[in-house]
């Protein structure tokens, strides 16, 4: 098996990001931001080929982009970015999406394991993510993952209309 691969018996697996991926990456920011009331973007902030840059230069071990790859479609990504500085360098910020379609079927799960993996291996060893406290199916994702509430932003964003928290959620992995 591809190393940067992980097969799952379920149609879908999860694998690294490719430059090639970066029409389908965009469509997923695009369509989950339109449904505008899981994440903070209404659209993808980059376009094609700043998409392609990315994932052409990333550096191995301050950034992953993950996909879930069902049957060849890119139908969900996980992104995390390591902290940039000696002094946050120990921590990765998540951030992930699937398409509607495809919800439900462990692929979320399944990414997050997969970037937990890569975290440890370079020596990342505390995640953090943000979420809104109206999300509640993430929610309950990231606490099965083993995210912990760290911190709450009252009213931090403005969802369909109504006040919503930010949570901070946050998970150590060797502990
Ligand atoms: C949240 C999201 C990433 C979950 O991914 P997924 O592939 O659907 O999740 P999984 O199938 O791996 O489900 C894992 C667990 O998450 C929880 N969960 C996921 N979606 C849920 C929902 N809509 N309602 C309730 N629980 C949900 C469940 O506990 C589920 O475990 P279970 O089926 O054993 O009960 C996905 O639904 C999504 O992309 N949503 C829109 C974008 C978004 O919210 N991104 C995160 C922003 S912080």
């Amino acid at each position: 098996m591809n190393a940067d691969m992980t097969s799952v018996d379920r149609g879908w697996m999860i694998r690294r990001a490719r430059p090639a991926d970066a029409v389908q990456l965009l469509n997923i920011l695009d369509v989950v931001g339109a449904e505008g009331k899981y994440i903070a973007n209404d659209a993808a902030s980059w376009n094609v080929a700043d998409q392609r840059r990315i994932l052409e230069g990333m550096v191995d071990h301050a950034q992953r982009i993950l996909v879930g790859d069902y049957f060849g479609a890119v139908v969900g990504s996980l992104e995390v970015v390591r902290g940039g500085l000696a002094k946050n360098a120990h921590t990765g910020t998540v951030a992930m999406a699937i398409l509607p379609s495809y919800r439900g079927l462990g692929i979320g799960t399944g990414l997050l394991q997969e970037a937990h993996r890569w975290a440890a291996d370079v020596g990342i060893e505390k995640m953090c993510l943000s979420v809104f406290s109206s999300n509640e199916g993430a929610i309950r994702l990231y606490r099965k993952a083993g995210y912990q509430l760290e911190g709450i932003r009252v009213g931090q964003f403005r969802v369909q209309g109504e006040l919503v928290d930010e949570l901070l959620m946050a998970c150590f992995l060797n502990r």
